[in-house]
């Protein structure tokens, strides 16, 4: 093939007879990361037959200088040289072919006429093949540094998957500002749901000492164009806002600004009386409404990109404005008030619901709590407030339709809360790809006014043209060297940040590429953990929460083992509603608590009818008798024996599908991953007879099959 880097192709030869001697050199000492916690930058090197061919320019110039592009170059540089073995030459100018970059502002004197072929917005990149000077170059041009970043970051991904660039020409835009990760760290250390080990911000109260993984994670979190993180708990100790807590804090920050990621922290709503020393925390009190402004003042002193503030108020025992007869906008504009001065912006949560509910009382349900307390206030939050609403109703469950929320605020800012923690799905300890999940979420078509809406262009704000909007997912990282406690739960960090960059982006192709950065490029390795991630939702959904049921997991206590009865019969609100006759909550309008009347028409007409509702949240919407057939022709205590039987088998046959990777994957993962399928398969025989038999008990129905003897 002739090269379109002509005057590299002579380099590459060279360089390739001495790739055995260029890896034993030393690389960028700072700029190293240590492999095992390197996730998908891994960076491995190409096999010695696509080194060879990879066509790419020996230099790179960078115009402009910021500590992000200075990242930018870094990366470019190491990257290169790990997986090529190349050194890229450093160059002050544009002395031959060579990688350029810089952002749009910064090339204009060099490169006049450069023009994407479509318009770059912030962060998005522009990766071309240009003439500059009269040489060949690799461009990539963004309109922001952290575009140049990202470009940088997707040409390695690239090169990592043995992909060419010779005549590229594209553009990538974000789909959304907001692209945000929330860690649920407490001061101590511990993290909330978290599973990978204990914080890499905090320990014994105080900021680490030792902040090198907080900037790794935020070079992982630039790498998949994630723009913000949350660094602690919604359920906000006080004390972060403590002018000594904020010096701490700023040290993260510090870590975090190389890498475009935006620090933001959660706050607790009664902070003034807590730790401010007013007598109230009404946010109408004038008195509040300064001390906001003044602590926010203090934290943008030290922190001058700081992002802004989460709040959790009125949920799960957290103080809020109904203290005062106040309203959540209320709330939210007093903070986001003190904020819009410094461009901040204020995540108010929507998961507020009452965990004291009656159950007795059956028109009771906790999924219409978020659209009952927020709806009445579209149109009352400032603009640069976003409400923040779980992908459902009711809290990151197997299986729940998509929250009515996402089509209840018109005038209202919003982004989706996904749960890339594993709180309800098997918690790291067993594989659930979530990504198919969070594209059904998104790819959910509410039917606003009659058109086509779906859930990704109303957060996204393009439905009602709002200002700003996007996605948190909540992550909760942790100290260990895999970051989520197993090396395969990181696909669904990698597929959060891809489908917050494009929702469009199909769960096979992300997959995909996760697994050839992660593993390497070897086609059973590609093929088998394609195949085990993208099944391993439902067949987790399979054995533990059947036809939308919701998870039927211990959730007064560790939200993981089998604990059907424990959603019952008391006032957190999950409930199924399992009796002797059958199972299932009817929220319909017509019977049942109402709740599917917060949907646009089209929507409830789905699920109003018994005949049009899908058999997948059959029992979120409905009570029906065990015995009422299924669109599958099954009865609905079939489907249960059946789905759990044929789960468990689906877990066991895990071990056997990753067994075929032995020798393709490095012996250290492979054992872990394979101590982990076989956990999981005698998990998935407890989560069988658990429910197999609790529903055997209150049905009195034995199965066909006569699988089990109870
Ligand atoms: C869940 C989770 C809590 C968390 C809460 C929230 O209920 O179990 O730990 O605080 O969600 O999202 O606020």
């Amino acid at each position: 093939m002739r090269s379109r880097f002509c005057s590299s192709t002579m380099l590459h030869v060279l360089l390739t007879a001495l790739i055995p001697f260029l890896f034993a050199m030393p690389l960028f000492a700072q700029a190293e990361h240590a492999p095992e916690t390197a996730a998908w930058l891994r960076y491995a090197p190409l096999d010695s037959k696509a080194v060879m061919n990879y066509e790419l320019p020996a230099a790179s110039v960078l115009f402009g200088k910021s500590p992000i592009l200075e990242s930018a170059k870094q990366e470019l540089s190491v990257g290169v040289k790990k997986m090529l073995g190349r050194t890229l030459k450093l160059s002050g100018g544009i002395k031959g072919s060579a990688i350029v970059l810089g952002t749009m502002r910064d090339l204009h004197d060099i490169a006049p006429l450069l023009q994407p072929p479509s318009p770059l917005e912030a962060d998005g990149y522009w990766l071309t093949v240009a003439q500059i000077r009269h040489a060949e170059c690799l461009v990539i041009a963004a309109a922001n540094d952290r575009g140049v970043l990202y470009g940088v970051f997707a040409l390695l991904s690239k090169i990592a998957r043995g992909q060419s660039v010779t005549g590229i020409n594209e553009v990538q835009n974000p789909y959304a500002p907001i692209r945000w990760v929330n860690q649920w760290d407490n001061l101590d250390g511990h993290i909330e749901r978290g599973y990978g080990g204990p914080s890499i911000f905090f320990a014994d109260g105080r900021v680490r000492s030792d902040l090198t993984r907080a900037g790794e994670y935020a070079r992982l979190l630039a790498s998949i164009g994630i723009n913000g993180c949350t660094i602690n708990n919604v359920n906000a100790a006080p004390g972060v806002l403590e002018d000594d807590f904020i010096a701490q804090v700023k040290r993260i920050a510090d870590v975090f600004r190389p890498w475009g990621v935006q620090l933001s922290m959660s706050v607790d709503l009664s902070s003034p009386k807590l730790i401010g020393g007013l007598a109230t925390f009404d946010p109408l009190d004038e008195h509040v409404a300064a001390w906001w402004r003044k602590k926010v003042d203090e934290v943008y002193r030290q922190i001058p990109d700081f992002g802004g503030f989460v709040v959790k108020a009125d949920s799960e025992g957290r103080s809020g404005p109904s203290a005062y007869g106040r309203t959540h906008a209320d709330a939210a504009n007093v903070i986001a008030r003190a904020l819009k001065p410094h461009a901040g912006v204020v995540f108010y949560r929507a998961f507020v619901y009452n965990h004291h509910l009656d159950w007795h009382d059956p028109k009771n349900d906790r999924a219409k709590a978020a659209y009952d307390n927020f709806h009445s206030l579209d149109g009352m939050f400032d603009d640069n407030a976003i409400v923040q609403i779980k992908n459902g109703p009711i809290d990151f469950q197997v299986r729940e339709p998509v929250s009515p929320m996402f089509s209840g605020l018109r005038r209202t800012n919003e982004a989706i809360e996904l749960q890339i923690t594993q709180e309800y799905t098997g918690q790291q300890k067993h594989l659930c790809f979530l990504v198919p999940m969070w594209k059904e979420v998104l790819d959910f078509d509410m039917r606003v006014d009659g058109g086509s809406t779906p859930v990704k262009d109303l957060i996204s704000g393009r439905v009602f043209h709002r200002p700003v909007g996007g996605f948190a997912g909540v992550a909760n990282v942790g100290l260990d060297a895999s970051w989520l406690g197993s090396p395969l739960a990181m696909a669904n960090l990698y597929g959060f940040g891809r489908l917050a960059w494009n929702p469009g982006l199909s769960s096979e192709a992300i997959i995909g590429e996760w697994t050839r950065l992660t593993f390497g490029s070897d086609p059973l390795v590609v093929k088998t953990i394609a195949h085990l991630q993208l099944s391993s939702w439902q067949v987790y959904e399979s054995y533990t929460g059947p036809l939308g049921a919701g998870t039927l997991t211990n959730i007064l206590g560790n939200h993981y083992d089998p604990g059907p009865e424990s959603s019952e019969e008391n006032g957190w609100g999950q409930w199924h509603r399992a009796d002797h006759q059958g199972i299932g909550m009817d929220r319909t309008i017509a019977t049942g608590t109402g709740y599917i009347g917060q949907y646009p028409p089209e929507v409830q007409k789905m699920y109003e009818s018994l005949a049009a509702c899908p058999d997948n949240v059959l029992l979120f919407f409905h009570h029906v008798p065990y015995t009422y057939v299924l669109h599958s022709g099954n009865t609905v205590i079939q489907h249960v024996y059946d789905s759990h039987y044929e789960g468990a088998e689906h877990a066991r046959e895990f071990i056997a599908e990753w067994k075929t990777l032995e020798g393709h994957v490095d012996p250290e993962r492979y054992l872990d991953v394979l101590a982990r399928f076989e956990f999981q398969a005698g998990e998935a025989v407890k989560w069988r007879d658990a429910i197999c038999n609790w529903i055997y008990r209150l049905s009195g129905i034995p199965d066909q099959e006569g699988r089990f003897r109870p």
